[in-house]
């Protein structure tokens, strides 16, 4: 499972570390537009990690149903301190996901996740899509901030980076089941989930977002108050530390192996499986 402890994952809980996706807070922003909310709908955010995305959500559409789920129960502990720092802990339900068996099929009109479903191994995958279409209504829709495989990397070369990031940080790089749009299109659409669109993220859109509520910068103080903390920490420092290097030798320098991408599914019929 990738939010076990000795991933990389619990050393950025201790940091209070935001964003942890294609494009980072930009990704985010980028990703809000595309979600279309009218503000009352009922939204599920899947692998939530520190929670600063649904401060974000929520401080922009006060009166969105919204709610998280979260493997890691480090990262759960960590983004309740910070909805209770934005002060958001009685308006945002979390849950972990063995605690998900509570929450009501057919109810969420739309779920998002930022960099959760491609470090999955192909069975948390498959459990992790049984239930956002268990929760999602007839023709719900999914949001995936995902980084996928470039079509022209080679099995053995996604192997081999999964294989070392799992080794060296706990989580895979991406599943080898995203690799292209036409292979992750086909890939979802077995497991009940069209495809109705994709954008490639785009280093561009770095400075893509117009100003932030208070809670948003609530929640920037307590991502700041995360650092703060683990500077003072020399072992989560070294690990921080140590990680980066390791990031950073990675990839081939020069070659392009990954396109940070947003895409939206709807739900369908499972193969063989009638819509409830
Ligand atoms: C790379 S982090 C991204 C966190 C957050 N979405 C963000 O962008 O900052 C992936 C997160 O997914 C969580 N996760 C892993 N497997 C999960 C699962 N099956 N269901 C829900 N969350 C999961 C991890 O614990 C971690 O917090």
């Amino acid at each position: 499972m990738p939010a076990e402890p000795q991933s990389i994952l619990s050393a950025y809980a201790t940091t209070h570390t935001a964003f942890l996706h294609a494009m980072g807070e930009a990704g985010t922003e980028a990703l809000i537009p595309l979600l279309a909310l009218s503000g009352t709908e009922s939204v599920v955010e899947l692998g939530f990690g520190t929670g600063a995305t649904l401060v974000k959500l929520k401080s922009r559409y006060p009166k969105l149903r919204l709610s998280g789920i979260e493997a890691s129960t480090e990262m759960k502990a960590i983004a309740l301190k910070r909805l209770r720092f934005c002060r958001l802990e009685n308006s945002i339900s979390l849950y972990l996901l063995e605690e998900t068996g509570s929450l009501p099929s057919l109810h969420t009109d739309l779920v998002y996740a930022e960099s959760v479903l491609g470090i999955l191994d192909e069975k948390s995958l498959s459990q992790a899509l049984a239930l956002v279409h268990r929760i999602l209504k007839p023709e719900g829709l999914l949001y995936l901030n995902d980084s996928i495989w470039l079509e022209d990397i080679s099995p053995e070369d996604i192997r081999r980076i999964n294989d070392f990031c799992q080794k060296t940080l706990g989580i895979p790089q991406c599943n080898e089941q995203f690799q292209g749009i036409e292979k992750t299109r086909a890939y979802f659409q077995q497991h009940g989930f069209n495809m109705v669109r994709h954008v490639n993220l785009d280093p561009g859109m770095t400075k893509l977002w117009h100003g932030t509520t208070l809670r948003e910068r609530c929640s920037k103080l307590f991502s700041l108050f995360g650092k703060y903390l683990a500077a003072k920490n020399r072992n989560t420092r070294q690990k921080i530390v140590a990680s980066q290097k390791v990031s950073g030798s990675i990839f081939e320098p020069g070659k392009a192996y990954l396109c940070g991408t947003l895409m939206v599914f709807k739900k369908s019929a499972i193969p063989n499986t009638p819509l409830p």
